[in-house]
This record gives C-alpha cells, sequence and structure tokens, in this order.
C-alpha cells in the first residue's frame, strides 16, 4: 500500500460515482467503498497494521480522499433527489392513513338525549326556560313567599341587577320548577312537558356542583292523580336502569306539591339487600308531587277543572345511579379529564 494506490483509489471513486444516476445505485457504492468490506475501509484496516511513519503519512491522505468522496457522493444525493423525482421513497397509495381521534357526546348530554327519548312516547315535549330568572317563577308561584324558610334550602345565587317590582330579584335558577307557572301561562292545555335545564345552587362537594343539571316533568289534564305520577316514575325509571329497580314514594315536604313525596329507587350494589353505598337498600332520586292548586292558580289554571302531578331530578345524580357506571364523586363529571369522560 502506498501513496500511489490512495490515489488511483479516489480516481476509481469519483469515476464510479460519475455513473451512478440512482438512488438505489447510490446505496450499491456506498457499499462497494464504505461497507464492511468495502474498498475503503479494507484499505483503512491494512493502514493501521504499519510501522508508524508510514501510517502517518498514508493515514493522512486516505483520510482526504475519504472526504472528497464522502462530499462527491452528498452532493450526488442531493442533485438525485432534486432531479428525479420519482427516485424519492415509494408514496404507497393503498397504506391505510393515520385517523384523527373522534371525540364523542359529553356523558351528561348523552343522559339528558336519553332521558328526552324515554319521555317522549309518552307525549312529552322538552322545552327550554330561562337560566336566569326572577324569583317570582323560582319561589313565588311555586307557592315559597318571600321571607319563608323554605327558601333556604335552594341556596341560591343572586344577580347583581335592580329588584323589579312585580317579579323580584333575579336569580340563576336553583331548580327547574322555575319552568312550571311559566309553561302553564302559555295557555297550552293539556301540558306534558320536560323541561332540562342547568341549574345552580351555592354548594360543593362529592355529592353536588356549583352548576349541575335538572329535568322536570310537569303534567296538566283533567283527572290526573298520584297513580299517573307513580305510573310514569315507574315507567322512566324501568326504562333508564332496567326492569329490576322498583321505586318506593315517601312523604316529603314541597311547598308546590301536596301531597309530596322524595323518589327512592332500589340501590344499583345491593338492590335493596342494604349495603356500603346505600346503607339500607335504597337511594334517594329526587322529588315529586301532586301540583298544588295554588301553583295552579298561578299559572291562570282553574284547579276545580285541572288537576297534575311534577317531579324534578338532578341528571348527574340520575344517571350516577346507573349500575355499572361506578361514580363516586359528581365532580368527575366536569373536570374535562379524557381519561375520564371517554370510558362513557
Ligand atoms: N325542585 C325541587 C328541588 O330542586 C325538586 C322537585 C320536588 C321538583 C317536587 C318537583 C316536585 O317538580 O314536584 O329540590
Amino acid at each position: 500500500m502506498d501513496l500511489l494506490e490512495v490515489e488511483k483509489l479516489k480516481t476509481q471513486a469519483l469515476t464510479d460515482l460519475d455513473l451512478v444516476d440512482s438512488l438505489t445505485k447510490l446505496e450499491e457504492f456506498r457499499v462497494k467503498y464504505f461497507g464492511k468490506k468495502g474498498l475503503v475501509t479494507v484499505v483503512t484496516k491494512d493502514i493501521v497494521s504499519l510501522g508508524a511513519d508510514e501510517k502517518k503519512a498514508l493515514g493522512r491522505a486516505l483520510n482526504e480522499v475519504k472526504s472528497v468522496i464522502q462530499g462527491s457522493m452528498e452532493s450526488k444525493k442531493l442533485e438525485l433527489e432534486k432531479s428525479i423525482p420519482s427516485q424519492l421513497p415509494e408514496f404507497y397509495k393503498s397504506l391505510p392513513g393515520t385517523r384523527p381521534e373522534i371525540g364523542h357526546l359529553h356523558v351528561i348530554t348523552q343522559a339528558i338525549r336519553e332521558i328526552v327519548d324515554i319521555f317522549k312516547p309518552l307525549g312529552f315535549t322538552r322545552v327550554r326556560y330561562p337560566e336566569i330568572d326572577w324569583e317570582y317563577f323560582v319561589f313565588e308561584a311555586l307557592n315559597i313567599p318571600e321571607e319563608h324558610p323554605a327558601r333556604d334550602e335552594w341556596e341560591t345565587f343572586f344577580v347583581d341587577i335592580s329588584r323589579d317590582e312585580k317579579y323580584g330579584r333575579t336569580v340563576i335558577t336553583p331548580h327547574t320548577s322555575s319552568g312550571q307557572v311559566r309553561e302553564m301561562l302559555k295557555g297550552n292545555l293539556p301540558i306534558r312537558m320536560l323541561n332540562i335545564s342547568r341549574c345552580g345552587r351555592r354548594q360543593a362537594d362529592v355529592r353536588h356542583l356549583p352548576t349541575f343539571y335538572q329535568f322536570e316533568g310537569l303534567v296538566v289534564d283533567k283527572g290526573i292523580n298520584i297513580s299517573h305520577l307513580k305510573g310514569v316514575l315507574n315507567y322512566f325509571v324501568k326504562n333508564f336502569y332496567g326492569p329490576e329497580r322498583e321505586i318506593r314514594l315517601r312523604p316529603y315536604d314541597f311547598r308546590f306539591t301536596e301531597p309530596s313525596f322524595e323518589v327512592d329507587v332500589l340501590c344499583s350494589n345491593c338492590l335493596g339487600a342494604g349495603c356500603s353505598l346505600c346503607k339500607e337498600g335504597w337511594m334517594e332520586l329526587g322529588g315529586a308531587g301532586v301540583v298544588h292548586p295554588k301553583v295552579l292558580e298561578y299559572g291562570g289554571i282553574d284547579s276545580k277543572e285541572y288537576s297534575g302531578f311534577a317531579f324534578g331530578w338532578g341528571v348527574e345524580r340520575t344517571y350516577m345511579m346507573k349500575s355499572g357506571t361506578q361514580i363516586d364523586d359528581i365532580r368527575h363529571l366536569f373536570a374535562n379529564d379524557v381519561r375520564f369522560l371517554e370510558q362513557f
């Protein structure tokens, strides 16, 4: 091995490279010179075994030759890529692409739609009333006069707007019952209303949020009584939860219904046996009752001719009591954590 041979190697390589006209051939060229047994690789190994002086001289010459060849290879590559686009790696038209991730409806929107679908065949129509309303519709017209202690149960947010002479202060609706008298005042009888809306109360813990949803049913017609109420609630519960979930009505006190009830449903976990989730076998859904004659009168309806029933339940709580959901903290529903939401 001497300087001449090194020089010859360079000439040979550059001549070869001149003939390269595709990226495939360029790769073959690289292997021929720089592969494991490539010409340059072999010479490099030979030089290592020489005496110190020779090694130094030849080593330097070979390094120069290497960088010349590599530089030329680089320019060749650029030139090929630019001038012959078909030499670029093939584009596989039939290869499936990466699909963008598609979200889905929020679990509470799904629940609302399911509730609407269940009530629809019974003739209930979904309506919407203001989420910010006057105290009049929230309390007064529901037979809860100003200063009545029952108002405290609805931990109300007041809006800083001056008081209306007739309708009082402005509030964030703490329940959907405010839609009852508004619906009656429309003057269309009979009524089969499903009012679903966002509500607000000053509360926050594992079972309560300051913002939540309620659905409110109201039926007003001639000859309506408790058995209609019980039938409708039973129908809803069986359809929403399944045939094994019974309901029971517990006497309660709401000012806008008489008689009033709390509606309980058999526990999703123990079906009545009693467990750590429900304690004594039942879970509380929400209120219901026979519309108070005074409320009908506020709505301009003759209470001697017409009667009605109503119920109002939280959407989140109702949904959480479905078997298998295992949501133990209502706050998960609105924490916007995709890891939680994508499970529903
Ligand atoms: N509005 C009541 C609440 O938020 C629930 C309620 C009770 C609604 C009885 C009704 C009813 O329609 O008849 O606590």
